[in-house]
């Protein structure tokens, strides 16, 4: 077998596993070609075909730096800048959260609960964009807001938004209040922060790298879930639904907090995992 010179592209692929591996990395060799196709702009047909293929010394100066940042813990999103929700390709970075696979749960309860006709859609805490594109995408005729209290996030959302040829309306501030008090939605659909500030998950993975404000909350993670609940029933039409995403183990707090809202039909919906993370109500009229 004809030896792998380390400056060709098999061998940058071969090291970049090797350092991916030894930082405990999970799937060291899909990342490793995935990081390595990304800075030559191949994919991993191309990289095997000319594998041979001798790289400048900038070139490997440039792999050896990305890697190096995924072995210290950077997200491969991040360092790849894409992300796929929902079968869309959405760009991210440092501005937004990486959308979540699990969100994909509450996605699925709003197309339940989106009336069979042109309807209103509001997505607080947009971050990516990646649940309001889903549904807009899902259902070409909805009028589709989002909301931020990020600047960066909602840059990075109308970006998405752009590529995939949707239409959205945008607004940055803080919950409801970013948008007037007219119109109202027929459905409102948040995942807001609700990580305990002293949550030790924080210093783990992906999450030290996320915006802090898009994942803690005060209240023990409680306190954005209770304003948005607090804010919604006069935001909806009367039969409209809010619904929201929380921790695995937030669902009983979160029910309570819609009952006392006076939402109606207040149930949670398990993810694939089994665990209780997207709790809905229904409003009054
Ligand atoms: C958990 S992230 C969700 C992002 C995106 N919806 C998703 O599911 O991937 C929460 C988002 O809420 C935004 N946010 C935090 N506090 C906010 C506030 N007071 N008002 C509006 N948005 C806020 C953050 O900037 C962040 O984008």
């Amino acid at each position: 077998m004809p030896k792998t010179e380390p400056t060709s592209i098999a061998g940058q692929v071969a090291e970049a596993r090797q350092c991916l591996a030894a930082a405990g990395i999970e799937s060291a060799g899909l990342e490793a070609r995935l990081l390595v196709g990304h800075l030559l702009c191949m994919d991993s047909a191309s990289m095997i075909a000319h594998g041979d293929r001798a790289l400048s010394v900038e070139q490997v100066a440039a792999i050896r730096h990305l890697v190096g940042l995924r072995a210290a813990g950077r997200p491969i999103a991040y360092l790849l800048g894409r992300r796929e929700f929902w079968s869309l390709p959405l760009r991210v970075d440092e501005r937004c959260l990486i959308p979540r696979p699990e969100t994909e749960l509450l996605v699925e309860r709003a197309l339940e609960r989106l009336p069979d006709r042109p309807a209103r859609a509001m997505d607080l805490g947009t971050g990516s964009g990646a649940i309001i594109l889903a549904l807009a995408v899902e259902r070409p005729q909805l009028a589709a807001w989002g909301s931020d209290a990020s600047a960066g996030a909602l840059a990075v959302a109308a970006d998405n938004a752009q590529r995939l040829g949707l239409t959205i309306h945008w607004f940055r501030g803080r919950w409801l209040d970013a948008v007037a008090p007219r119109p109202l939605f027929d459905i409102i659909v948040s995942n807001p922060p609700y990580v305990d500030p002293s949550d030790p998950h924080l210093e783990h993975g992906d999450l030290r790298f996320e915006p802090r404000a898009a994942l803690v909350a005060g209240d023990g993670g409680l306190a954005d879930l209770a304003t948005i609940a607090g804010q919604s029933r006069a935001r909806l039409y009367p039969g409209g639904w809010l619904l929201l995403e929380h921790g695995y183990d937030q669902s009983a707090a979160v029910r309570a907090l819609l009952v006392q809202q006076g939402f109606l039909e207040v149930a949670s919906h398990r993810d694939p995992a089994g665990h209780e993370r997207v709790t809905e109500g229904r409003c009054p009229g």
